[in-house]
C-alpha cells in the first residue's frame, strides 16, 4: 500500500518559501505515528526543508542532481526507483511531499492521509485537487485549536473508489 501524507489549508496550500505554513504539534505527532518504521519518499526540496533524515524510517530522496551524497538518506534519480526500493523494504510506503512530488504521485497511490487545516494561508506550493469521482472519504477525525495548535484541523483518509469496490 502506498499512501500520500499531506497537511493542507482550505485552499490546498501546503508551503511557502520552502517551509510549512503552520506549527501544529498534533499533526507532527500524527505524521510520526503514521510513518515511523516505514520508508518515506520525498522530493529534494522537502528534504532540504526538513534539514535532516527523519529517524526510524528509510528516507528516500528523489533528485536529478548528480554526485550528491549525504549520510542517512537514499538518493534516487526517479520516482520509479524510489517506489521500487521502498516496496522492497516494506509493504507500507509513504510519499511525504512536496507539491511537485504529490502532483506526480497522486494518480499512482492507493490512499491519501490528509490533515485539513482550517485556515486560508498565503502559499507558493499547493496540493492537487482531490477529485471526488476518484477518491472516497473513509475516515475523519476533527480537533479544535488549543494553546499549542493554532488552528482547528481534521485528519481525513481518502481511498480510491475503485479499490473499495473489490
Ligand atoms: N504541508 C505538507 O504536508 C508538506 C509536505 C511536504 C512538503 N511541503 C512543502 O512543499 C514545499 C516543497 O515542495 P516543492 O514542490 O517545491 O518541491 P519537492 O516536491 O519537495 O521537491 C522537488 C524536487 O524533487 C526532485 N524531483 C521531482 N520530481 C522528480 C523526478 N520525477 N525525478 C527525479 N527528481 C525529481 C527535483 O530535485 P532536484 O532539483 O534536486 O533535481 C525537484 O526539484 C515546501 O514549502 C515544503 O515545506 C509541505
Amino acid at each position: 500500500m502506498v499512501s500520500i501524507v499531506v497537511a493542507m489549508g482550505k485552499n490546498n496550500a501546503i508551503g511557502k518559501d520552502n517551509q510549512l505554513l503552520w506549527h501544529l504539534p498534533e499533526d507532527l505527532k500524527h505524521f510520526k505515528n503514521l510513518t515511523s518504521g516505514h520508508p518515506i519518499i520525498m522530493g529534494r526540496k522537502t528534504y532540504e526543508s526538513i534539514g535532516r533524515p527523519l529517524p526510524n524510517r528509510t528516507n528516500i530522496v528523489v533528485s536529478r542532481k548528480e554526485n550528491w551524497f549525504e549520510e542517512g538518506i537514499l538518493i534516487v534519480p526517479s520516482l520509479k526507483e524510489a517506489l521500487k526500493h521502498a516496496k522492497k523494504i516494506d509493504s507500507e510506503v509513504f510519499v511525504i511531499g512536496g507539491g511537485n512530488i504529490y502532483s506526480q504521485t497522486i494518480d499512482l497511490v492507493d490512499r491519501l492521509e490528509v490533515t485539513i487545516v482550517d485556515g486560508e494561508m498565503d502559499a507558493d506550493v499547493f496540493f492537487p485537487k482531490i477529485d471526488s469521482k476518484i477518491w472516497a472519504e473513509t475516515k475523519r477525525d476533527c480537533h479544535s485549536k488549543d494553546e499549542k495548535n493554532a488552528f482547528d484541523y481534521c485528519f481525513v483518509t481518502y481511498e480510491r473508489k475503485e479499490s473499495l469496490k473489490k
